[in-house]
């Protein structure tokens, strides 16, 4: 499609039709903010303007016309920021706390803001936080990591120690196992945000997991897996089978070029790529390596999954194959039909993307869409589709297809084998419906 032939839809509404101030805050935006677009393209209709613009249409735009301030003034210094922050336009563009989720917020969930999001890095600052016991920020100095249980040399590391040794980068995501919980009860959560927020992606920089066992001489025969220890207060502790732990973990102190931030485990946390974020384990200080499973309370009590005959469905770790549409998505509204770019998000705790599909009636047919580049193993792949709005309601699905052949299944699927109890480990197909108003809601089909 040119720009000229499309005729380009406005996401946005009517003046008449803005949102209270509560319910922008709720519904959140971003740089795809539609709410702000659509004073940009009501003002735009009022000045006569089309999208996309006709040679004469501005005319008589004070913004085409007038020079703006930052034309005619001195700008500022360097260094007056001197750690970069997002301009004040974008300050919507927050991670969010679900009201009434948790009774303390050191014990809470913020929600990445992923429906103004581009590329598939998540900026450090918008990073999803899942604590349960608080966020510190621990000293480096004084933050030791130790490794002992069944290896030959029990070591203590000191950061200083561990960033002298040679480390990789890799782009991962990072999945709660919590998110889209709520779905599971058919709740409807209004925005992306809350029901898909609870992931990330990022550039990790650290040291193999594997190679720090080497230097302990781990014993790999009686040593069957590891047990991760975190140094906050709430005592986080996970199994790791030792064959995962050999494979891509890595200890991990930098983020997206820069050290991790407070909330996502300063100085050291494990990176388990493709597992739930809980094995991710923040403020990492122990690994022990032992011959069973631990069984620890973050492993029996919470993550694990009560199946329709009474068993509890438990040591799940990997995230299966899911995808979401981020754009057009809950909370937002179309103004007018015509070309949308349909964009969201797919991964794979189990490898690449191969396929995302893309569905505008609610999964009677599907189109594929485009996969955009890079596509990595266990990290978000951005797909696009571009589609053209005829006024009528829609229900916008995607469904995403690893390289394994597993295709995300639809909410009824996964009932069915799933029932209805669990909270964790939801990958069903979400689905928006866009009314003739344009606005988008979530909504589940039977
Ligand atoms: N590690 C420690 N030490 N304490 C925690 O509360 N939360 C876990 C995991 N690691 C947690 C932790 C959970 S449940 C998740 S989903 C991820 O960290 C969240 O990582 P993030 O806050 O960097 O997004």
């Amino acid at each position: 499609m040119t720009g000229s032939s499309k005729q380009r839809g406005r996401i946005s509404r009517a003046p008449e039709n803005f949102l209270s101030q509560e319910q922008i805050a709720a519904v959140s935006s971003g740089r795809r903010d539609f709410l702000r677009q659509a004073m940009i393209a009501a003002a735009a209709v009022s000045a006569g303007a089309a999208l996309p613009l006709r040679a004469g249409e501005a005319a008589g735009d004070p913004e085409i016309l007038d020079l703006p301030p930052w034309s005619k003034t001195l700008g500022k210094p360097v260094a007056s920021n001197p750690y970069g922050s997002p301009s004040k336009y974008e300050k919507n563009l927050i991670r969010r706390e679900s009201p009434g989720l948790t009774r303390v917020g050191a014990a809470s969930v913020s929600f990445a803001p992923l429906q103004g999001l581009f590329g598939i890095i998540t900026p450090s600052g918008l990073h999803f936080e899942r604590h349960h016991q608080g966020w510190q920020d621990v000293d480096p100095a004084r933050h030791r990591f130790m490794i002992n249980g069944l290896v030959r040399t029990p070591k203590v590391y000191t950061m200083d120690d561990l960033m002298r040794l040679p480390s990789v980068s890799r782009i991962h995501f990072i999945e709660c196992g919590a998110n889209s919980g709520m779905e599971w009860g058919n709740v409807a959560v209004p925005t992306v945000q809350y029901t898909h927020g609870m992931l990330s992606c990022s550039e990790f920089t650290g040291v193999p997991l594997s190679a720090l066992l080497e230097d302990c001489g781990a014993d790999l025969k009686a040593g069957k897996y590891i047990l991760a220890e975190g140094a906050d207060g709430s005592s986080m502790t996970r199994t790791i089978a030792m064959e995962r732990a050999l494979d891509d973990v890595i200890v991990a102190y930098g983020q997206n070029g820069e050290m991790l931030r407070p909330e996502n485990g300063y100085p050291l946390r494990l990176v388990v790529p493709g597992v739930q974020g809980v094995s991710w384990v923040k403020w990492l200080r122990r690994i022990e390596v032992g011959d069973q499973p631990y069984g620890t309370k973050d492993e029996t009590l919470h993550y694990v999954d009560l199946l329709p005959d009474g068993a509890q469905r438990q040591y799940t770790s990997i995230q299966e194959c899911k995808s979401v549409i981020t754009t057009p998505s809950g909370g937002q509204t179309l103004i007018g039909q015509g070309y949308y770019t349909i964009t969201g998000l797919a991964w794979s705790g189990r490898g690449r993307i191969r396929r995302v599909d893309v569905s505008t009636d609610g999964g009677r047919n599907w189109r594929t869409a485009r996969l955009e580049t890079p596509v990595l193993s266990k990290a978000l792949t951005r797909f696009n589709l571009d589609w053209q709005w005829d006024g009528s309601p829609a229900l916008l699905q995607s469904r995403a297809i690893d390289e394994t052949g597993y295709v995300q299944p639809t909410m009824p699927q996964l009932r069915e084998v799933r029932g209805t109890k669990s909270i964790y480990h939801n990958n069903a197909i979400q689905t928006w419906a866009v009314a003739p108003s344009g606005e988008v809601s979530n909504v589940q089909l039977g």
